[in-house]
């Protein structure tokens, strides 16, 4: 007689095919979930198919929190989700997330002691060219005198889905255009895997210019370059922002945390919800990080075909 363990197996060995169809050679799993699958008793439910624990996910500050690492990083280059150039593979239980009420630091409502409300007169620019043409001449930090290139953002000026990362690495200063390096490479995998073109999306970063060696931005950096951000929100006016790691979640939402924390949940104001997950870079460093980047990138993609 079949039992419970004999569906689970078979929904694990769907969702393996599903990836695998899908191009995927590896996936994560929790040793949990690898004995479960194999028989063996575990201490919790079996979930072959579910989400990896949160714990597996850094609970506090993690290598994730902190992905600088796009032109120098010595990994492989495994993707958090399945290479498709076929359609994405359905998600077999996305966990519902926790829906939060929040006061975005980007919203019209932030006080004036929020760094978002520091708009440094860029309120009179109407279109993102207006707004580019004074980003491309800044100086209000020192990264601007090693900078190559200013690397505003780049998409669909009227996208409802918007991107926010952290800082553009070595390959973006070079081009002048965001997520264009591994972490991009691996960027533009997830978005084809999961259905959702690029060049609908528009993708931007919390700081315009590199810094050096791809070190975390700096508070000041962020305070000096976020006006440019704060307007390219409020010309594009998305329904749904995914912020890419630490810094950029903890900018946008005005909140501190890890990423742990602060992923697996829908912040809402208004008609705006951001969905944070971890960057890139944390899945090309650990692979560990592909499972919760597919789950956030399956919710992003159930908000923004609802937007
Ligand atoms: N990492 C980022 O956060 N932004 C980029 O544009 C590239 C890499």
């Amino acid at each position: 007689m079949a039992n419970r363990g004999d569906g689970a197996k078979k929904l694990a060995a769907e969702y393996f095919r599903q990836l695998s169809e899908a191009g995927e050679t590896e996936v994560y799993l929790p040793p949990g979930d690898v004995r479960s699958l194999r028989g063996e008793r575990t201490s919790r439910s079996a979930s072959p198919a579910g989400p990896a624990p949160e714990s597996s996910a850094a609970a506090t500050a993690s290598p994730a929190d902190a992905p600088r690492a796009d032109s120098t990083m010595k990994t492989p280059d495994t993707a958090a989700a399945p290479s498709a150039s076929t359609a994405a593979p359905s998600a077999p239980d996305i966990p519902e997330p926790e829906i939060i009420s929040a006061k975005f630091a980007f919203s019209s409502k932030a006080t004036t002691s929020d760094m978002f409300a520091k708009s440094a007169g860029l309120e009179t620019c109407t279109t993102l060219e207006e707004v580019e043409a004074r980003a491309v001449v800044c100086q209000n930090c020192e990264l601007a005198g090693g900078r190559t290139n200013v690397v505003f953002g780049a998409g669909n000026p009227n996208a409802r889905l918007l991107f926010v990362g952290e800082a553009p690495g070595r390959d973006e200063d070079i081009q002048g255009v965001p997520f264009v390096g591994r972490s991009g490479q691996l960027l533009n995998k997830i978005l084809e895997a999961a259905g959702i073109e690029r060049d609908d999306v528009y993708i931007a970063n919390i700081i315009k210019c590199r810094p050096p060696g791809n070190r975390t931005p700096f508070t000041n950096e962020i305070e000096a370059c976020i006006p440019y951000l704060g307007r390219q929100v409020a010309l594009i006016d998305p329904r749904v922002i995914c912020t890419l790691g630490l810094p950029a979640t903890q900018t946008l939402l005005g909140i501190r945390g890890s990423m742990g924390s602060l992923r697996g949940k829908i912040y809402v104001e208004g008609n705006v919800k951001v969905i944070p997950t971890y960057h890139p870079a944390a899945a090309l460093r650990d692979p560990k990080y592909k499972r919760p980047i597919w789950d956030d990138i399956q919710l992003i993609k159930r908000e923004y075909e609802k937007a």
